[in-house]
């Protein structure tokens, strides 16, 4: 696994001038963030080697270089999820070879079901901790030192004081910002109405497929993580709304100006 962090770093390092302290997962519907970055160069994930290739409608595939609120970032349009089959090795590598290039602080953004009573479709949530439930940890096997501890605390997976930066330019902004914690589970199916249910009586807020293995990577890598979820669709005991993957792209790319925004100055004032 080294060999091969090594070896994809390598390769980008020799495409890009200058390398990003920052990197950016984008979600799915919220993959046009890129259209507000500058100076942009793509690399197809195809092109990458060791990386694997993203599979999922509304993914796209690419590293992109480039600026965003003037400060120099790398973002994943489209990242790979556990349910396509990628195992958790390959899941998290693109955040290996993040840390390998020097970026100290990731953002990272999902579509998510809410759970919480106070949550409206179209909502934003400040992740605030995140329950992994997985049936594996990423972390799962051999230890490299080299990559971070055997045993991390993950007392903190998301940054506090980015929290609070997130809270402030809320405030200024007048976005209507939610905090919560964050479930990721396999997917690919929705939940039953006793699954978010259970989500919420266990203290999640909102649930998804995705953002847990590469935030524990991240972490292990020591990392500071911003995230935050976009609330697409609502789920519980009394509620009868049919999730889709159209519905919660659209639901997401309605979101889109806000996250853009909040995402935006985050990274310019990080
Ligand atoms: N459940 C799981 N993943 C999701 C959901 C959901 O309701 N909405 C968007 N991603």
């Amino acid at each position: 696994m080294l060999e091969k962090i090594k070896e994809t770093a390598a390769f980008l390092a020799g495409k890009v001038a200058e390398m990003p302290k920052t990197a950016i997962i984008l979600g799915t519907g919220l993959g046009t963030l890129v259209d507000f970055m500058e100076d942009k160069q793509y690399i197809p994930y195809k092109d990458i080697p060791n990386f694997p290739v993203s599979t999922v409608e509304g993914h796209s595939g690419n590293l992109i270089f480039g600026k965003l609120g003037g400060k120099l970032v790398m973002a994943m349009q489209g990242r790979f999820h556990y349910y396509e089959g990628y195992d958790m090795k390959q899941v998290t590598f693109p955040v290996r070879v993040m840390r390998a290039l020097g970026v100290e602080t990731l953002f990272v953004s999902n579509a998510a079901g809410g759970m919480n009573k106070e949550f409206k479709v179209g909502d934003v949530m400040v992740i605030c901790d995140q329950i992994n439930l997985f049936p594996e940890n990423p972390l799962r096997g051999k230890n490299y030192n080299e990559l971070g501890d055997r045993f991390p605390a993950m007392t903190e997976p998301y940054d506090h004081a980015l929290i609070a930066l997130a809270d402030k330019i809320a405030a200024e902004k007048q976005i209507r910002l939610m905090h919560g914690v964050y479930v990721g589970t396999t997917g690919p199916t929705f939940e039953t109405p006793a699954e978010y249910e259970y989500f919420r009586i266990i203290g999640g807020d909102a649930v998804g497929m995705s953002t847990v293995p590469e935030v524990i990577v991240a972490r292990h890598g020591g990392m500071r993580v911003f995230g935050i979820s976009v609330i697409t669709d609502l789920g519980g005991k009394d509620i009868h709304d049919v999730p889709s993957h159209e519905e919660v792209q659209l639901a997401a790319v309605k979101a889109q100006p806000t996250v853009v925004t909040l995402m935006r100055e985050m990274v310019a004032r990080s």
